[in-house]
C-alpha cells in the first residue's frame, strides 16, 4: 500500500510504556541497548550463548566475503535439539509447548516430553525413507501439529524444510517445488476453512503430476476428508503408518552454523519466485533474540501468532523463536471471522493468551464489525500486542489499542522480511510509540533511508530503505541463484542490504515505511509479484497480454487490477471475468485476489518491451504519469 505520506507526518500522537510494562520489561532501558549493538560481535556473540552448542564458534562474523556473510563459524548446533529435547531436561518437560485450536474447538495440548518423542519418531520414519542431511524435504500442509512436527523432523536429521503456503495452488506449488527438487512431500486430507474441508490432497495430487523428483508422498489424516487414490498412489504412504513402531528416540545431527536450515519461496519483481535460503545458528540467535525483547518473553507466557505457518512470520515466530524460548506457542487453524467475528477474542479468553502478533489486514477485517465482538470477551490476559506485515494506518493501530489491548498493551509494529528472517525495525515494550512507524532498527541493526546513489536523504523526505550492518538471521542466497541474489538487493546501492521499500525517517529517526519500490504487491499481508499474476493471465486461452497493478482496497491493502488485451473473437463478458477469475485462482491461490478486469487495446511499454505499470498506476488514480521519455507510443 502507498500510504498518504502528509497524514503520516501529520500523526503527532506518542504513547509512552506504563510502569507494569517497564517493571517487566527484559529490556529497561532502548536507548542503551541500542548501543549495546553497536558492537555488533559481542552483543551477538551474547545472545548465542544461550544455546547449546555440540562445538562452539571460532568467530562470530566473518564479512571477508560480503554479501555472501558467515555467522558463528565453524560452529556445531542443531536446531531441533535446542528447540525441544533442551527443555525436557528441565522443568519444562511437562509443560505445554504447542496448544492446538481449531475453528470446530477441537484442541490438542503437546507438551516437551511429548512433541519430543513425535518428532524423534518422525525423524526415525524419514530416515527410513531414504532422507539424509542435505536433502530437501517438502510440506503441503495445514495449520496443525503435524507441520510442525515435519519441520523439527527435518532439522534432527539435517534435511532442508521447503513449506508451501497451502493457500498456493496448483501453478504456484509446481513451480515451487520444482525448484526446490524436494525428494519427499508431506501433505493431508484437507483443512478446515469457514465449515467446510478444503482438499488440500486433490491439489496437491494435480501438481504432483507434474513434480518428477518425488519420491514419497506422506499423507496426514487431519481433518477425516476420505482421501480419494490417486495415480500417484504408488508412492504414497500415511503418516501415521510410517511411525508406526518407530524409536522414540533420535540422536540429532551435529550441523555447522552454515548448514542450510530451510528454504522458503517469496515473490520478486519477476515471474519465477525467489527460494530464500535461510541457515542454521544465526537464524536462531536472530529469531529468539528478537522475539524475547520485543514480545517481553516470560515463563508464564501464552503466545500466540496468527500468522500461516507456510509464510516466514509462522516459520520464525509460530514454531522456531517459541520453542526456542521455551514458551507455549497457540496454533489456529480457521478464519479470523468464523463462525464470528469474535473467535480470535474468545480463544484469547479461554486459555489466557498474554502476547498477541497478528497483522494490520485482520485488524482492519475485524475493525469493520465495530467495537462489540472484542468487548464481549475479557482480553485482560493480554500484555503485549504486534502486527506485521505491511504499513499499519493509525486508525487501525488506534482501534487495536483501544479495543483489544484496552490502552495498556503496547503496540510492537515489526518491520522485517522473508529475506531478513527476524525483526529488524521495531520497538521494545519501553520505547514511545507512534501509531503507523515501526519506530527504529533492533538493537544491533543499523537501518537507513537514502536515494538512488546511497546518500541519506532529508529528515521526512522519502527514499529506499536499506540495512547497512549484517545480521545473524539474514537470509544467505537465493536458491541456486547467486547473481539475482546480488543483482536485487546488494548491486544497485553498494555496500548496503537494499529492503525493497520506501521509507521515511522522522526527526526521532523514527522510519515510516510507505510501501514496496518495486513491482510486489501487497494483499492482505502476502507478497505477490505483478509478473506472476499477469503470467497466471496469459496462461488462458482468451488472454493475448496482461498487465497487473495493485489499487488501494480498504481491508487487503491492495488488490489486483488487472489490464487485458483479449485474442480475437474473445469479448470480456461476465462469463470470461468468471472464468478468467476462476482460472487466476487455480494458478496462483486465494491470495491473488482481483479486484477489476480491464479489456485495452494496447499497454504502455519502454521501447525495449517492457510494461510500463507506473503509467497503468498513474491513469488508474488520475496522477501524473511523470517521465515518459522511454515510452513506446
Ligand atoms: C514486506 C516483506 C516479514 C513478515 C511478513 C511479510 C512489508 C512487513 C511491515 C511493517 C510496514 C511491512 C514490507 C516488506 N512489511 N512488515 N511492520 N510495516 N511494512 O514478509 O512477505 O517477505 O514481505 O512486507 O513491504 O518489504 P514478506
Amino acid at each position: 500500500m502507498v500510504r498518504d505520506t502528509d497524514v503520516l507526518l501529520h500523526e503527532r500522537r506518542i504513547f509512552e510504556p506504563d510502569e507494569e510494562t517497564i517493571q517487566n520489561a527484559n529490556v529497561k532501558d532502548w536507548e542503551a541497548e541500542i548501543e549495546k549493538g553497536k558492537d555488533l560481535e559481542k552483543y551477538w556473540a551474547e545472545k548465542a550463548q544461550q544455546f547449546e552448542w555440540f562445538q562452539k564458534w571460532d568467530k562470530v562474523l566473518d564479512d571477508s566475503n560480503k554479501p555472501f556473510y558467515k555467522w558463528f563459524v565453524n560452529g556445531k548446533i542443531n536446531l531441533a535439539y535446542n528447540a525441544v529435547d533442551r527443555w525436557i531436561h528441565t522443568e519444562k518437560r511437562n509443560q505445554i509447548a504447542i496448544l492446538y485450536v481449531n475453528e470446530r474447538g477441537d484442541e490438542r495440548k503437546i507438551t516437551y516430553y511429548e512433541l519430543y518423542r513425535e518428532v524423534n519418531k518422525f525423524a526415525n520414519a524419514l530416515k527410513n525413507l531414504g532422507v539424509k542431511k542435505g536433502d530437501k524435504v517438502s510440506m503441503y500442509l495445514p495449520m496443525c501439529p503435524h507441520l510442525m512436527v515435519s519441520i523439527l523432523a527435518c532439522n534432527k536429521i539435517g534435511a532442508i524444510h521447503s513449506v508451501v503456503y497451502s493457500g498456493l495452488s496448483v501453478g504456484a506449488f509446481v513451480e515451487r517445488m520444482n525448484d526446490a527438487r524436494a525428494k519427499i512431500l508431506i501433505t493431508a486430507d484437507g483443512t478446515f476453512r469457514r465449515g467446510k474441508i478444503i482438499d488440500l490432497k486433490k491439489i496437491s495430487d494435480e501438481a504432483m503430476l507434474q513434480c518428477p523428483t518425488i519420491e514419497t508422498v506422506i499423507v496426514v489424516k487431519h481433518t477425516g476428508n476420505p482421501i480419494k487414490t490417486s495415480e500417484l498412489s504408488g508412492k504414497e504412504i500415511f503418516y501415521d503408518r510410517v511411525i508406526e513402531g518407530e524409536p522414540a528416540e533420535f540422536e540429532p545431527e551435529p550441523m555447522d552454523s552454515e548448514d542450510p536450515l530451510f528454504l522458503l519461496y517469496t515473490s520478486g519483481s519477476t515471474g519465477k519466485p525467489k527460494g530464500v535460503l535461510h541457515t542454521t545458528a544465526g537464524y536462531m540467535v536472530g529469531v529468539s533474540t528478537t522475539m524475547k525483547d520485543i514480545f517481553d518473553i516470560q515463563d508464564n507466557d501464552l503466545w500466540w501468532c496468527t500468522a500461516d505457518i507456510g509464510w516466514i512470520t509462522g516459520h520464525s515466530y509460530l514454531i522456531y523463536a517459541p520453542l526456542l524460548l521455551g514458551t507455549t506457542t497457540l496454533v489456529y487453524e480457521g478464519a479470523p471471522d468464523y463462525p464470528d467475528p469474535g473467535i480470535w477474542w474468545q480463544i484469547v479468553e479461554k486459555y489466557g493468551v498474554t502476547k498477541f502478533y497478528t497483522a494490520p489486514t485482520a485488524i482492519r477485517h475485524l475493525m469493520r464489525y465495530g467495537d462489540k465482538y472484542p468487548n464481549i470477551y475479557n482480553l485482560s490476559s493480554l500484555k503485549i500486542l504486534g502486527t506485521v506485515g505491511e504499513p499499519i494506518n493509525p486508525e487501525a493501530w488506534i482501534w487495536y489499542h483501544k479495543n483489544v489491548g484496552k490502552e495498556k498493551c503496547p503496540i510492537m509494529d515489526t518491520w522485517w522480511q522473508t529475506e531478513t528472517g527476524m525483526h529488524l525495525i521495531s520497538p521494545l515494550p519501553v520505547s514511545p510509540l507512534k501509531p503507523g512507524s515501526a519506530t527504529r532498527a533492533f538493537p544491533g541493526v543499523e537501518a537507513d533511508v537514502v536515494d538512488e546513489e546511497g546518500n541519506p536523504v532529508p529528515l521526512g523526505k522519502g527514499g529506499f530503505l536499506v540495512i547497512k550492518t549484517p545480521w545473524p538471521a539474514m537470509f544467505r542466497t537465493l536458491y541456486k541463484d547467486e547473481e539475482r541474489f546480488i543483482e536485487a538487493y546488494w548491486k544497485d546501492i553498494p555496500g548496503v542490504y537494499k529492503a525493497g521499500d520506501m521509507a521515511r525517517k522522522d526527526e526521532d529517526g523514527y522510519f515510516w515505511i510507505q510501501g514496496r519500490s518495486d513491482d510486489v504487491l501487497k494483499i492482505a499481508g502476502h507478497r505477490i509479484g505483478t509478473a506472476e499474476v499477469e503470467s497466471a493471465f496469459v496462461s488462458h486461452p482468451a488472454v493475448a497480454e496482461a498487465a497487473v497493478i495493485g489499487k488501494d482496497d480498504p481491508i487487503k491493502g491492495q488488490v489486483i487490477k488487472a489490464f487485458l488485451i483479449l485474442k480475437e473473437g474473445y469479448h470480456l463478458n461476465t462469463d470470461l471475468i468468471e472464468d478468467l477469475k476462476r482460472h487466476v485462482r487455480h494458478e496462483l491461490g486465494p491470495v491473488a485476489v482481483l479486484g477489476e478486469i480491464e479489456e485495452v487495446q494496447s499497454l504502455p511499454k519502454t521501447r525495449s518491451g517492457k510494461i510500463m505499470r507506473r503509467v497503468l498506476r498513474a491513469r488508474e488514480l488520475g496522477e501524473d504519469v511523470g517521465d515518459t521519455s522511454t515510452l513506446e507510443e
